[in-house]
Parts: C-alpha cells; structure tokens; sequence
C-alpha cells in the first residue's frame, strides 16, 4: 500500500505543498527553535520541516521535524479515507482500520538500502549526522526522538519497538530512556538485567512513518509486535534484515540503524531532556541514571534523514498524532472490556500521556457512565489524569462544549471520584525531586488520577431540562435560506 519508504512518502507531501526545505539551520537549538515557533504560533495545516546545508555537515545529510503533525499526513500515511480530517474524523477512520487490522509479520530479506553505508570499529561516530540539540536548557544532544527502539524478548521471542528518548553520551556510547510500565523498560530491567544478560538492542530512524506511528502508542498488547501491525496497515509486509551483531529485525529501508548492546550494572547521567508535556520533570535539571548502549555498528543510506520530534510546552509535532492513537486506544479499551454505548473520544493535546481524556457515550443504565469513567482512567501508562465522561450531543474533542457538560450537567459532589495511588513514574510534574529519589529505594511513585461524571442523571431523565438550542432540521432550514448571510461566517 502506498509508500514504500520515507522518502516516497515525503514525496507525495511535497506534491501536496506539505513540505517545508529549510537550508542553513544550525543543529545547535536552531532547528527544533524554528519547528516550535511553527507548531505552536503557526497555521494549521502545519508542515513537514526538511532541513539541508547545516552546517556543520555534508549538503545531504538532513533531518525531518513534523512528519505527522497534521491531520491530513495521519490519513495519507495510514491509508484512511481522506473525505474527513477533522480531529474526530480522523479518530473515527482510524478506530475503523485498527479495529479490522489483520496482522502481518514482517519478511527476511537478504540486503536493503540501509546497507548502503556500514561503519564499524573506529569509523563509529553517531554525530556522523545532524543531531539537534533542541532546548536551552538540555545537556547533550539526542540520536532518538522520532525513531524506534527494537528488543526481542528473550523468553517468547516476539519484537518490541517503541519511541524511547536516545541521548547521545560520545561518538561509540548513548543512553536509553525508557520509563516504568513500557515494554521496553520492563524487557531491559527484568528480562535481561535482572537475570545478569546482556541486551542486544537497534535503533531505527528514518523509518516508515507507519512504523513510527506504531512505535509511540499503547495500542499494541505485550507479546505482539508493532511490525506485524505495520504489516497489516500497510497490506503488505515490512521488509527486514537480520541485524549482524544482534540478530535483531532491523527495516531494510530506514534511513539510519544503529546496532548495540546494554550491559547490566552499566549506567550514565541522561537528561536533562525538555520533556512532551513541557517540563524538565525527570529530576529539574539534575541528571538520572540510565542504562548505556554500547554502539557496535552504524548503517546508512546515502544522505541520510534523521527523523526528529520537538517536545515542549504543547501544542507541539507530535500532541496531534498521539491525540488520534490515545482515543482510538481508550475506546477500543473499554469496548474490549464488553461496554456498551462509546460515541466517541478525544485525548487532549497532552502528548503521549493521555492526560484529558473525554469519553461520549449514549447512556443506557445507572452507572454505565461512572463505569465507563473508571476504567478508561487506567489508561494512561504516564502519570495521574483526567477522565471525563459526557453525552452523546457533546463533541468530545470541543472543550467549549465540554466545560458546558461538566458544570451543568452533574451535582459536583456526585460527579468527582479522586483515585489515590494509580501507576505512575517519574515523569509527572507535579511530584517533588526529593519525592521522586525515594524511587530508587524501592518505593514506588503513584499518583491520582480523576473522573469526571458530566452526564445528566438517568434516575430523573423523565424530568431533565429542556435544552435551548436549534434543532438540527431548523438549523438545516436556515443554513439553506440565510446561505448569503452565513457563508464566509462559518
Ligand atoms: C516523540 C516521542 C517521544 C517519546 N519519548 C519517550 C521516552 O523517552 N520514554 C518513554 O518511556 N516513552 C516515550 N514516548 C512514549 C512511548 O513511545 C509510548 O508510550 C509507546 O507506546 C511505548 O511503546 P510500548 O507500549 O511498546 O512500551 C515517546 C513518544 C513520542 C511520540
């Protein structure tokens, strides 16, 4: 289906004039300064950032911001209907796709283009590339940010990959960033370091933006992996090689791989790293220990695209296309869980936590929206959040109409249920430095998480309010009439 590479793909955005070529930028703040002005002050639809000439480097050697953040690239990239890209739209047509999804495993080839360039021994050096440094206030620069990291578990044998932050630490060394609860962090700390074995572990940037879009969301159980799901998007297997010094599956048309290993007990100082939902929240800016990759190889293809993501204060590249993936994950959740009635849902501009999320349902028995509000609030494998559950007439995705459900529509001492120690880790915000080190001597962090009831009461439904608003027909029937006056208002 469609693409076959990232770079067949960021030709059909440049033929929809989606994408920006900017020469000149410097890897030192000024890439990731000029995405960030654009996605938080700029116009919608936001482009593709393709960065050249900068200095520093060879003409070629470029790096690629914003490859989904905007909803018209989402649908393209995952082949859905392109007649609605409206944010729900969007959800819509891809909680249709995911739900019907056949996997397909990924196919062994013998070579792919991103042999086109090995190096080994001496010739390893990860700032062969253009690797920003994106705040002010980070330490070193980062290989990973819009990338997957690939594990095997040693004991089933399926593939992980996941989106993990990848800090560079000097030419042969990075370190990995994988926080409690994703199946990275729990296949590098209890299926290899706690039984003494060394990780073998890739890295993949440049990649499929199908396959990126897989490595950053919850949507794919334990056990089963992103690239079989790839597979079935796509309607065709990713193509994979047998890496060399790791035996791992590593996509034969990305752009960069890199091979390695992790070694228990080996640690390094990572961060501080300006995080997605804008906060140096790991430690402020002390560093934390995290577990070293010890490079063995580098392939490449020819001017190479490493792809990147600018976190920060949201919105941000990547708050639109977690947005999509964390609705359509929280709905097919709670239909796993046999609930009736699910409308719709929209995860808030929250980045990857999934921290405000709004759930619509058509209400059908006492209690159906308390429950429906309970379990979606242990969606989040971040930190503490909202859950909000509103009435079918409410757009999930308009906080207008939201905030309107919330305080009307619910006695607040009814309404508000607080949940005191649900998962969370260090990432959130709110939990002090000094709170946070108490980690480490085996003391977990939990935090709350808060559902909101903003229905009407189904035990009085024969007496609710009226509601002042125009009925859709009336609505239809000005629309038609008063076309002139309205057109170029709406
Ligand atoms: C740009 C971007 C950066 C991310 N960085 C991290 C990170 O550094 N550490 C982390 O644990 N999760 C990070 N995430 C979130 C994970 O990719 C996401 O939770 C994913 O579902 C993890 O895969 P898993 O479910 O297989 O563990 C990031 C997501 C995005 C989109």
């Amino acid at each position: 289906m469609g693409h076959k590479d990232l770079r067949d793909w960021l030709k059909t955005v440049e033929n929809r004039g989606q994408l920006k070529q900017v020469s000149g930028a410097g890897w030192e703040l000024e890439m990731g300064g000029i995405v960030e002005v654009a996605y938080r002050e700029g116009k919608e639809p936001k482009p593709c950032f393709l960065f050249d000439d900068i200095p520093g480097y060879p003409k070629g050697y470029r790096t690629l911001f914003g490859m989904l953040g905007a909803t018209e690239r989402i649908a393209m990239t995952l082949g859905l209907p392109e007649d609605r890209i409206d944010r729900l739209g969007i959800a819509d047509n891809w909680y249709k796709k995911a739900r019907d999804l056949r996997p397909i495993p990924p196919k062994w080839v013998d070579s792919g283009p991103v042999q086109e360039n090995t190096l080994i021994g001496d010739q390893i050096d990860v700032l062969k590339f253009p690797v920003p440094r994106f705040h002010e206030l980070d330490r070193n620069r980062y290989f990973g940010t819009a990338h997957s990291v690939i594990q095997r578990d040693p004991d089933d044998g399926w593939v992980n990959l996941g989106t993990y932050r990848v800090m560079v630490v000097d030419r042969n060394r990075l370190a990995l960033h994988a926080t409690p609860g994703k199946h990275g962090n729990i296949l590098t700390y209890e299926k290899y370091f706690a039984r003494g074995k060394v990780m073998p572990i890739a890295i993949a940037t440049g990649l499929d933006p199908v396959l990126w879009w897989l490595s950053c969301q919850t949507d794919t159980p334990w056990g089963a992996s992103e690239y079989d799901a790839a597979g079935g998007i796509k309607g065709g297997p990713i193509e994979v090689i047998k890496g060399p010094h790791t035996g791992l599956p590593i996509p034969a048309h990305a752009e960069i791989v890199i091979e390695g290993e992790c070694h228990p007990g080996e640690f390094v100082d990572e961060g501080p790293f300006g995080e997605w939902h804008g906060y140096y929240a790991n430690r402020g800016l002390a560093t934390v220990p995290e577990p070293v990759i010890r490079v063995k190889a580098i392939y490449h293809r020819n001017n190479p695209i490493l792809t990147c993501s600018q976190p920060g204060v949201p919105p941000h590249t990547f708050t639109l296309m977690l947005a999509v993936a964390d609705s359509v994950a929280i709905r097919r959740r709670l239909e796993a869980f046999g609930i009736p009635g699910i409308q719709s849902v929209w995860a808030h501009y929250t980045g990857s936590g999934g921290l405000f999320n709004v759930i619509s349902i058509k209400q059908m028995y006492s209690g159906h929206a308390k429950q429906v509000g309970l379990i979606a609030s242990q969606y989040s494998a971040e930190m503490g959040s909202y859950t909000v559950v509103v009435e079918e007439d409410i757009d999930p995705s308009n906080l207008d109409q939201v905030l309107w459900a919330m305080v009307t529509r619910s006695r607040l001492d009814r309404a508000i249920q607080i949940l005191p120690d649900c998962h969370t880790n260090n990432v959130h915000p709110a939990i002090p430095p000094a709170e946070k080190r108490s980690t480490q001597k085996g003391k977990p962090l939990t935090a709350a998480r808060v559902v909101i009831d903003a229905c009407r009461d189904l035990s009085w439904k024969d007496d609710w309010y009226p509601i002042s608003r125009i009925s859709p027909e009336l609505r239809k029937e000005i629309m038609e009439k008063w076309k002139t006056v309205l057109s170029g208002l709406l």
